[in-house]
């Protein structure tokens, strides 16, 4: 990425968290701005640290990361028994990974859309080299204003996305508009749990950190959003945190991001980090890297720091399945 464009990205992300009054930091479109640059900054990162999946899942013991992630996915084409009949959205698609993976498993037809032009270019070129580029679309846009016409979608899903939205009635709200009516939609939402203590000062930092390390203007609790669904018009079918529920959760979701002494966890350790940021600083000030890439490099650190802490600590779960139906 040139300079001057990583080092504005950065500048402008931290301008908008920096504005500690929430209803300013979502206004005018300051959420997607910043979530945008964000995405611009860590998509080829989480790419190579993580594949073209970028959400957690639940782990069997012997059970592969990368197997896990398939699994998790292949359960959401489940729970919406979807088929080849199926006309579905994927709100806030990423680079398709999981579309592609749906696609597979159902036949169903997924557009995913996706606010980040990046994205998009890779989404196009992953499509094009997968075995079900025919069943997939992909288009630009803001979740919080669908470019679609209403009553489109059979069916909808969204991964670890909605959590990015200002207002999650607001998303709702739009996912109701564009479903047919009587469609399915589940979603994999970010919460705080019944845990959280929002007079605790500990619990207090560490959503904070969720927020600012992953470019989310306010996490909602588990409660929070079941109100929400109520008040976008939803039937409730289900709603169940995996992580306590007997789905296979034999393996901590946060133990990827967590420090010890396996080959792929020596790179979360304290030492290791901290020479990574050196290096890149030091990289940087000899123009060898883009400008800003240290301090994106450190957001990024934030958030793998405070999420386990979340996890551990049982305040905060990153996949809340909500299973909703729009009325007849
Ligand atoms: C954590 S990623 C998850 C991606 C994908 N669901 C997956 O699991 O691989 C969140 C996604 O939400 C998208 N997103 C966030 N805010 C958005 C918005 N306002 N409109 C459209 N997409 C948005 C991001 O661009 C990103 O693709």
């Amino acid at each position: 990425m040139e300079t001057e464009v990583l080092e504005e990205k950065v500048t402008d992300y931290n301008k908008i968290f920096n504005e500690k009054d929430y209803s300013k930091r979502a206004g005018e479109g300051g959420a997607q701005k910043a979530t945008n640059n964000f995405y611009t900054l860590v998509t080829e990162f989480y790419e190579k640290g993580w594949g073209e999946s970028f959400h957690f899942a639940p782990r069997f013991k012997g059970e592969s990361f990368k197997a896990s992630i398939i699994r998790h996915e292949h359960f959401l084409a489940v729970k919406l028994g979807l088929s080849s009949k199926d006309n579905v959205l994927d709100v806030g698609c990423g680079v398709m990974g999981p579309a592609r993976n749906i696609a597979h498993v159902s036949g169903a037809h997924i557009t995913g859309i996706t606010i980040n032009a990046y994205q998009i270019e890779r989404c196009k070129i992953l499509n094009k080299a997968s075995t079900v580029n025919h069943l997939l679309d992909v288009k630009q846009g803001d979740f919080m204003a669908m470019p679609f016409p209403d009553n489109t979608f059979d069916k909808m899903y969204a991964i670890e996305a909605t959590c990015h939205a200002p207002s999650l009635v607001g998303v709702y709200k739009q996912v109701i508009g564009k479903l047919k009516p009587g469609g399915k939609a589940c979603f994999y939402e970010w919460a705080m749990t019944d845990k959280y203590d929002p007079n605790n000062p500990e619990h207090v930092q560490i959503k904070k950190d969720i927020e600012y390390g992953n470019s989310i203007c306010e996490l909602s609790t588990t409660a929070e959003i079941d109100v929400a669904i109520k008040e976008a018009g939803f039937i409730k079918d289900e709603t169940i945190d995996l992580v306590h529920a007997n789905y296979g959760n034999d393996v901590p979701w946060y133990l990827t991001l967590q420090s010890g002494w396996s080959l792929s966890q020596t790179r979360h350790t304290k030492v290791f980090r901290t020479f990574t940021q050196y290096m890149l600083n030091t990289l940087e000030f000899l123009h060898i890297v883009p400008k800003g890439t240290g301090e994106a490099h450190r957001i990024l650190i934030i958030a793998a720091d405070s999420l386990p802490a979340g996890g551990k600590l049982e305040i905060f779960t990153p996949m809340y399945l909500v299973c909703v139906r729009k009325p007849e």
